[in-house]
């Protein structure tokens, strides 16, 4: 990322989390999105507010695609894009757990601007469970072979902060389904940044927004990848 927009960028996200840390004390106002766990709180909505505010400030001709609806498009067909997710860990944050964070990442047409073990079975690994269509989700099935033969998997509610976690080698590897650009966008590029590889099980290159999305070191990608494939052929309904 360019470094003006990387510095606005950084600046926007620690404004957006005090605002988050700020609204945790306070008592919670939830609401159901559907008719599962797809929670949205006044947090959300009040750094989503401040968040578009802000970018939008700074760079008015740029798109903005945001979780809660607040975003726009540009106003000049700019091949600029923010993806904005201005809580990513909803249920974490409901719960008085402290794992959630702000995500924003800037895309220039489709390409994103802005180690470690070497072996799968000595890696610690994470994924994540849909709030929408849950049992319909193939994950369970991932989550406990891949639990077998490796460390152990994490299952901790933020995307957007897992996939730091990736690039951070906290965790060498993080696949989940079905998540949303927003969730993924600023991760992956923190993750191809730091040398670490993203695709989809096939080992095609991520598309944000794809329905499987596999994050890893680098180092264990082909053996994760290879495990991943292995278990859609047994249960070939699954991506
Ligand atoms: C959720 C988190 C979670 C993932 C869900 C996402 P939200 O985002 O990233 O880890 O498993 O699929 O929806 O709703 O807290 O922004
Ligand atoms: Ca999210
Ligand atoms: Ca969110």
């Amino acid at each position: 990322m360019p470094k003006n927009f990387l510095e606005v960028a950084v600046e926007i996200a620690q404004e957006a989390g005090k605002i988050l840390v700020e609204e945790l004390a306070r008592p919670l106002d939830i609401r159901y999105k559907g008719d599962e766990v797809d929670l949205v709180t006044q947090a959300d909505k009040r750094s989503e507010r401040f968040i578009v505010e802000r970018l939008t400030k700074h760079f008015p001709e740029h798109a903005i695609a945001a979780e809660e609806g607040t975003g726009h498009e540009s106003a000049s067909a700019s091949e600029f894009r923010w993806h904005v997710d201005p809580l990513d860990g909803t249920t974490n944050f409901a719960h008085g757990y402290p794992c959630f964070c702000v995500s924003i990442a800037l895309a220039q047409r489709d390409t994103l601007l802005a180690a470690a073990d070497a072996t799968l079975s000595t890696s610690l690994l994470c994924t994540g469970f849909p709030v929408r269509n849950r049992k319909a989700s193939p994950n369970l099935q991932y989550y406990g072979e891949f639990t077998q033969c490796s460390h152990g998997v994490r299952r901790d509610g933020s995307a957007a902060l897992d996939l730091a976690c990736v690039a951070t080698g906290r965790f060498d590897g993080f696949w989940e389904f079905g998540l949303q650009k927003w969730d993924t966008a600023a991760g992956v590029l923190l993750i191809e940044e730091a040398g670490g590889k993203v695709s989809d099980f096939a080992g095609n290159p991520y598309k944000l927004g794809g329905p499987v999305v596999l994050a890893t070191n680098g180092l264990i990608h082909e053996e994760m990848r290879a495990m991943a494939m292995e278990i859609s052929r047994r249960a070939p309904a699954n991506p």
